[in-house]
């Protein structure tokens, strides 16, 4: 009798050992292996996928930016890096209920009304519950095809029959691959049924959507090397309580990372924000301390966010610090500058920050922000409403430059925007029209004299 081999998984990592592990050595998650049987080298199987391509020279491959499809949705397309590239594999991921599903569909029902044949595969929920959702967002084409499957090897037969423009797996947790013994969502399933969809889209050059289950800590369920296998991963930022979303390439072989997409749930399905600057300010307290404006730059477009602190006085001897959309580390670095250089004493105050619109901002660029927000909610005094901060702050309280001043000082003056505090450089001047107050700082003394 052939021996089947196992090997133990962790359920979160993909990481594999010989024997069963409380503790993965590589992620540091308790009771995440499972055993799971390892395919043997079944050549026949594998020989069909093979791409079965000769080596030609780079002169002679034609590609052309024109060859993107355009998804009709111009925040999805941004993110895409300016519309779907043929044969790509696209992850999307994102907490449950957050709109995967219908953003997904939505993008193939503009396909299909642009007179593209597209198919919309679902293991989680019936046609009848798929045709409902379809109602409410006016997917009703002809050309929308839907397919009710979790056998992996019957996707790839109805895929390569009927050749579509565009395919969504929805999700890839729920695809099984006969050939394997586990069950669907674990590792080996994850990753083989990924391996053979992504082989497959490459070879066809049909573009396909993986949608992707987010596990407790925001990961993708199931391998990392999900995220390696496929060309784009996108995330879903923003809570489903609010009713915006936000989309993040987390990483683009066609396009650049960081860049957002903003939308809004609405009864008829995820509609664009155009104008996401106007969006976040949109309940901006003004006048109230504690409140400052950064415009950071999410991908290459720059997005005015609020920046909110509160600091208010210890009642245990351990003070808190909480940190929401920024990094935790980098507030109490910048607390540890503040207390030193300005002698604002922030040591005994608990201490909240929260970008406001739910946006996760990971740029130095907003240190200043962070700065000046904190002092301002310290000192109780409101910072002006029409001023703009940015720059990064180093340990020895001083400012520095950062990228693209220029298009950030545009686009506060676009908000109607007059002052602006920002880093003195030599490297690289500013150059803007003359309605922006420019107040050009090089150090955290300098910030609070010109603060307030
Ligand atoms: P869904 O796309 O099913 O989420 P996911 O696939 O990421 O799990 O989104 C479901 C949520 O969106 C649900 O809470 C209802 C809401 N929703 C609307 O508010 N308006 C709509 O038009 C649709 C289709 C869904
Ligand atoms: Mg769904």
């Amino acid at each position: 009798m052939k021996k089947i081999k196992t090997l133990f998984f962790c359920q979160n990592c993909g990481h594999q050992s010989t024997k069963w592990l409380g503790k993965c050595p590589s992620c540091q998650q308790w009771n995440q292996f499972v055993e799971e049987e390892i395919r043997s080298s079944d050549p026949g199987a594998r020989l069909e996928l093979q791409l079965n391509e000769l080596p030609q020279s780079i002169a002679a491959i034609t590609a052309d930016e024109k060859d993107r499809m355009t998804t009709g949705i111009a925040e999805l397309d941004r993110v895409l890096g300016g519309g779907i590239v043929g044969g790509s594999a696209v992850l999307v991921g994102g907490d449950p209920g957050i709109g995967k599903s219908t953003l997904l569909l939505q993008m193939l029902q503009n396909l299909a009304e642009n007179g593209s044949k597209v198919l919309y595969i679902s293991g989680e929920e019936s046609a009848k519950q798929i045709k409902l959702r379809g109602k409410r967002i006016g997917a009703a084409s002809p050309n929308l095809l839907i397919l009710v499957e979790i056998a992996l090897e019957s996707m790839i037969q109805h895929i390569k029959s009927l050749a579509p423009q565009a395919v969504v797996i929805d999700s890839i947790q729920t695809v099984y691959s006969s050939a394997l013994s586990s069950a669907p969502g674990s590792v080996g399933q994850v990753r083989e049924a990924s391996a053979q969809l992504i082989l497959l889209s490459k070879k066809t050059g049909i573009p396909v959507f993986l949608v992707g289950h987010v596990t407790k800590d925001g990961s993708i369920a199931g391998p990392k090397v999900l995220e390696h296998m496929v060309d784009t991963v996108l995330y879903f930022e923003g809570d489903s309580g609010h009713a915006y979303r936000i989309i993040r390439g987390m990483k683009n072989r066609f396009g650049p990372t960081n860049e957002i997409g903003v939308f809004e749930m609405r009864d008829n399905g995820l509609q664009e924000v155009s104008n996401p600057s106007a969006f976040f300010l949109s309940e901006r307290p003004e006048g109230a301390a504690g409140s400052v404006v950064v415009p950071s730059m999410e991908g290459t477009r720059p997005i005015l966010i609020e920046i909110q602190s509160l600091a208010s006085p210890t009642n245990f001897g351990m003070p808190r610090r909480t940190a929401i959309g920024v990094d935790h580390n980098r507030v109490s670095l910048l607390v540890a500058v503040m207390d030193k250089i300005c002698g604002l004493h922030l040591s005994n105050h608990d201490i909240f920050i929260n970008v406001a619109g739910g946006v996760k901002v990971d740029e130095p660029a907003i240190d200043l922000g962070i700065v000046s927000s904190l002092a301002s909610s310290f000192l109780d005094r409101p910072v002006d409403a029409k001023t703009v901060v940015f720059g990064e702050v180093g340990l020895t309280g001083e400012v520095r430059g950062i990228s693209q001043m220029d298009i950030r000082i545009k686009e506060a003056a676009r908000m109607g925007f007059n002052r602006c505090i920002l880093p003195k450089t030599l490297a690289r001047d500013v150059s803007v029209g003359s309605k922006m107050n420019l107040i050009k700082i090089s150090n955290l003394r300098e910030l609070l004299a010109h603060l307030f």
